[in-house]
């Protein structure tokens, strides 16, 4: 159940103050019968609202998964480089989903992107983003005082202070790394740092969620199961050097 007027507002009759104006004019019906309070709780799937004699439908919430290739910028348009936007399937070209956060253009893997404004906002949040994991191919081989470097928390050179971070060496020149912050280029430049600039980098996790097989290029809506995950890991603080 929803308050009336959010509802009227998510549909797209208008802003707030519009809303509050058609509700006052007797514009909108709910089940056939004249509604002008809009702190009324509605279920929108249980009844038709009307405006002026159109049914609304209302937005559903969404938020997909986009296991992202390299050459396509995070952004919802651009005039001169290929958008994320352009990996969309038709069906999912309406419901005006934002990217949750960044990866540079080069950077492949797993992009979340939602119409949910509130979970957006508290996905990217300072205080409470959620660990995401880095799969990076580099110069040189990441050593145990490079580890220990990422865990107090890097100062790059720009002066740019990191949170702790995990830097697992996977092998020769192959990291794995996880940060809880987005910052411009952050993993290229923390690797650049301890001289060890990235040729390759892809995020393989998000929080709870991993691309799960999800093939390169493609889109798929979370599950029910992966929204509830999604929605604790964005409510809880982190401390990624308590694993
Ligand atoms: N860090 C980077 O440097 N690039 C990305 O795309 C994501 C994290």
């Amino acid at each position: 159940m929803i308050r009336l007027d959010k509802f009227l507002c998510d549909s797209g009759a208008g802003t707030r103050s519009q809303v509050k104006a058609i509700l006052r004019a007797g514009r909108i019906q709910v089940d056939g019968q004249a509604e002008k309070d809009g702190s009324r709780k509605v279920d929108p799937a249980a009844c038709q609202i009307t405006l002026d004699g159109a049914v609304l439908g209302g937005r559903p919430r969404m938020v997909v998964m986009l296991n992202k290739p390299a050459g396509f910028v995070t952004a919802t348009e651009d005039r001169q480089q290929k958008t994320v936007m352009e990996l969309l399937p038709p069906a999912y070209q309406h419901l005006e989903l934002k990217p949750v956060g960044r990866l540079d253009k080069a950077t492949e893997g797993l992009l979340l992107l939602t119409n949910d404004g509130e979970l957006l906002h508290r996905l990217i949040s300072p205080r409470q983003e959620v660990p995401k994991v880095y799969y990076a191919r580099h110069q040189g081989t990441a050593a145990d005082a490079d580890v220990d470097a990422f865990r107090e928390g890097l100062t790059l050179a720009d002066g740019t202070v990191c949170l702790p971070a995990l830097l697992e060496p996977l092998g020769p020149g192959e990291s794995r790394i996880t940060v809880c912050e987005g910052k411009y280029h952050q993993v290229r430049r923390m690797m650049a740092s301890r001289a060890m600039p990235v040729a390759y980098l892809e995020r393989q996790a998000e929080g709870p969620l991993t691309l799960d097989g999800l093939s390169r290029g493609s889109v798929r809506p979370l599950t029910a199961q992966e929204l509830e995950k999604l929605e604790l890991a964005a409510s809880l603080p982190v401390n990624l050097l308590e694993k």
